[in-house]
């Protein structure tokens, strides 16, 4: 239970007022999840955020997710704690580089994971979240060449996955690739029988020697399932409060330490306050950009 602080309280006023909705990343800080209304990975908050009756949706993750929101529910508005708060892979590829690639591939169908901007989505066939891109490519003709951006761990994981030979750009998570093969095999030694869980964005040595590859809410389900008591965790590690919180008995530990993704830590709850104070920071699309990436979402969405 959460001890009503005056902070809080103010808080809990304002989202009251305000009509407002606390989304959380599964990724962000122990006190941000536990003030949030919803807790959840990529695909999860972007439906949340088509769902919901609430005016205005505070959203604590970094921008891109914010930017999906905003494209998803343009009549709303769509606040950002900390506006720096950014994803280094969605800043890997620029639309203009996009536009490039698609010139060498011109029969080439584009998949794009989540984590871009809104600019490179408005020129994307199909959207993808780590928890649907196997089920997207899948959805694809076969004969029909595939365009994979911007994240070459997805997009190498989800070609073996799929069976499908897939065009990749070098952009990477530089927060997963920090966990390595060799903290996953220390930690199975440390404690015999865990299970080790990573997320797609990791290196593909890591995901060769997991038991489980998953999205973050992948995890979280696998884990709750799962008959073992002990898991090893490689992804962001601000995961695991939710799994400590929703599995009492079990045990985890992270891969590496190491996987503490900056961007996702820049909300807190005082910036949460001060975001519903004065109505920021607002995450916006320009209409034209948003119909664009619109379609590349819808596609995703209607896939699953
Ligand atoms: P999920 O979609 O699995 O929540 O992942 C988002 C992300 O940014 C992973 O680094
Ligand atoms: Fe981006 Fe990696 Fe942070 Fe996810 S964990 S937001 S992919 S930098």
């Amino acid at each position: 239970m959460m001890v009503e602080t005056d902070l809080i309280r103010k808080i809990n006023k304002l989202r009251k007022e305000r009509k407002a909705v606390i989304v959380a990343h599964n990724y962000q800080r122990p006190e941000v999840q536990d003030i949030a209304d919803y807790v959840g990975d990529s695909l999860e908050l972007a439906q949340i955020s088509a769902k919901t009756e609430a005016r205005v949706i505070v959203f604590c993750g970094v921008h891109f997710m914010a930017e999906t929101a905003s494209i998803i529910a343009p009549d709303k508005t769509i606040l950002i704690p900390d506006e720096n708060a950014g994803c280094p892979m969605a800043n890997m590829i620029t639309a203009k580089q996009l536009r490039e690639l698609k010139a060498k591939h011109p029969d080439a169908v584009v998949v794009t994971y989540v984590n871009s901007s809104a600019a490179v989505k408005a020129e994307s066939d199909y959207c993808c979240t780590s928890s649907n891109a196997v089920k997207v490519v899948n959805a694809i003709p076969k004969e029909k060449p595939i365009i994979f951006i911007p994240d070459q761990s997805l997009g190498g994981y989800t070609a073996v996955q799929s069976g499908r030979k897939l065009i990749l750009w070098s952009g990477y998570c530089p927060t997963h690739h920090r966990i390595m093969a060799k903290d996953i095999k220390a930690q199975k030694e440390k404690h015999p029988g865990a299970k080790g869980v990573v997320h797609p964005e990791c290196l593909e040595e890591v995901l060769n020697i997991a038991d489980k590859v998953a999205s973050t809410s992948g995890i979280l389900k696998y884990c709750k399932e799962s008959g073992a008591k002990e898991f090893i965790i490689g992804t962001e590690i601000g995961i695991i409060h939710r799994l400590k919180k929703e599995n009492p008995g079990k045990a985890f530990v992270a891969a590496s330490n190491l996987a503490d993704c900056p961007n996702m830590k820049l909300n807190t709850p005082e910036k949460i306050l001060w975001s519903l104070e004065d109505m920021a920071y607002r995450v916006t699309v320009s209409p034209d950009t948003a119909k664009k990436a619109m379609n590349s979402i819808r596609r995703m969405l209607e896939i699953g």
